[in-house]
């Protein structure tokens, strides 16, 4: 391989079965056989083939791509696209995504109980989450393969980046959320591309029953994670991450966990890098879930991960309001082969993780809060040690659901709940807009009375 390699000299993907291992054809989402779910495999990166890839020449061919005015190499997701599904170039849908900032957070850092933390946040993708960097292989790929019509069950994010990129793409979309459980802003988003919205009169898992049916009766690309296209562009977060550090591991990344497709991938990642030379070392992934959605903690606790136990979903972190996730198996293998860990926390210890991450300057959507307080916990319980470095996957900004923000700094968010209590401990972190004469005497003793 030269320095000069392009996805045509390494473009050798196959879909397989995670289960029996089968070879699939690309537009299915589960095993014709065992009924599993599928993953991109590259048979032609093994040292011994044809196509052995070369790291270090890889490494510079990507830093270099930043260089470029050409949309796919301005992409963080396709400039890694020797490690991705091949595409021809015409085809590719890209709204610019990926190029995330790693922000360093020393103050939510002291407050875990740790040295280094940082945060790598997905949130700042083009459309507010970290679903577009699945979003573009995926929808590029329906379009390749000739789809007039995408669709995808979502809490949310999934629904507004699919609407986007179908729209960018000349696709038709149609979206199935939730009745009332998503926030108004992705909602928003969704209509603004222009996706055909529906809110279905259940819960997240019955609009993926619905969908799944849909789409085996209709001509319809289905774009939710189960999709293993999405799964390969999601992948490129930890490629982009271990350039971002210069190619050294931290020893530990945590995702929070809703379908399980995020941390499956950021896995698959760490697994290819590993298998591909680019870091001796792999990072144990840890996924944390809200107490109130929580059957991949449930299933490891209660049956050792043998077999999904799925739950009624309730939580205030709506994108994660998710009973019965797709891709667990996929996950749960992430967290055994990196050695992570799964842990729960509770909707106080989201509120008061995500104002933490929002005074820092930072912010994020109360699902990604997850990954701070569950840090909290697991280096209480000594499983992360105080000089260890962690990074959490922050996956939605902190716009995603500005009602939340606005209802913990009033004071107001747990009001009616069985957690008001407990919440008086948030107390310090709220900040309550105040409302003032227009008199500059009245400003300036505000500002004499502020710590
Ligand atoms: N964080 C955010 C902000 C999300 O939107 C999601 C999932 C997750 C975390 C969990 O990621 O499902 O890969 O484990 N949102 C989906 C959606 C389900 O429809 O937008 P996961």
């Amino acid at each position: 391989m030269t320095e000069q390699a392009t996805k045509t000299d390494v473009g050798v993907s196959q879909v397989k079965c995670i289960g029996c291992g089968r070879t699939a054809l690309p537009d299915r989402f589960r095993c014709e056989t065992c009924r599993d779910l599928l993953e991109i495999i590259y048979p032609g990166w093994e040292p011994q083939g044809p196509y052995g890839l070369n790291a270090a020449s890889l490494k510079k061919l990507w830093r270099d791509r930043k260089s470029s005015f050409e949309p796919a190499d301005q992409s963080g997701v396709w400039r890694f696209r020797e490690v991705l599904p091949e595409i021809a170039d015409d085809k590719i849908i890209t709204i610019r995504e990926g190029n995330t900032p790693l922000y360093e957070l020393p103050h939510c850092a002291k407050s875990a109980g740790i040295k280094y933390l940082y945060a790598k946040h997905q949130g700042m993708n083009p459309t507010g989450s970290f679903k577009d960097t699945g979003m573009t292989t995926a929808a590029s790929f329906a379009r390749a393969a000739g789809y007039k019509w995408v669709a995808c069950a979502s809490t949310g994010n999934t629904s507004a980046s699919m609407a986007a990129y179908a729209a960018r793409g000349g696709l038709r979309s149609l979206v199935l959320i939730p009745d009332g459980k998503i926030s108004w802003g992705k909602l928003s988003q969704s209509l603004d591309y222009g996706a055909i919205t529906v809110q279905l009169k259940t819960d997240f898992d019955g609009c993926v029953r619905v969908l799944n049916e849909v789409v085996e009766r209709m001509p319809v690309y289905l774009l939710n994670s189960v999709n293993p296209y999405r799964v390969e562009g999601q992948k490129t977060v930890a490629f982009e991450l271990l350039e971002q550090r210069g190619w050294e591991a931290p020893d530990h990344i945590i995702a929070p966990g809703g379908n399980l497709a995020n941390s499956s991938a950021v896995g698959k990642a760490l697994r290819e890098m590993k298998q591909l030379g680019f870091i001796s070392r792999v990072p144990k992934v840890s996924v944390i879930q809200a107490e109130g959605a929580n059957p991949l903690v449930r299933s490891v606790r209660e049956n050792g991960g043998e077999k999904l136990i799925a739950v009624h979903a309730e939580t205030m972190a709506t994108a994660i309001r998710i009973g019965n996730p797709a891709s667990w198996k996929k996950a749960l293998r992430v967290i055994r082969e990196t050695g992570g860990e799964v842990e729960q926390v509770s909707e106080v210890e989201i509120a008061l993780a995500k104002a933490e991450i929002g005074a820092e300057g930072v912010g994020c959507e109360p699902a990604s809060a997850v990954t701070l307080a569950g840090l909290k916990k697991l280096v209480k319980q000594g499983f992360v040690k105080a000089n260890e470095t962690v990074v959490l996957v922050l996956t939605g900004h902190t716009l995603k659901d500005a009602d939340f923000t606005l209802k913990f700094h009033r004071g107001d968010l747990f009001e009616g709940t069985p957690h008001k209590a407990e919440s008086n401990t948030l107390k310090p972190l709220q900040r309550s807009p105040l409302v003032l004469e227009p008199r500059v005497d009245a400003v300036i003793e505000l500002l004499q009375s502020a710590e």
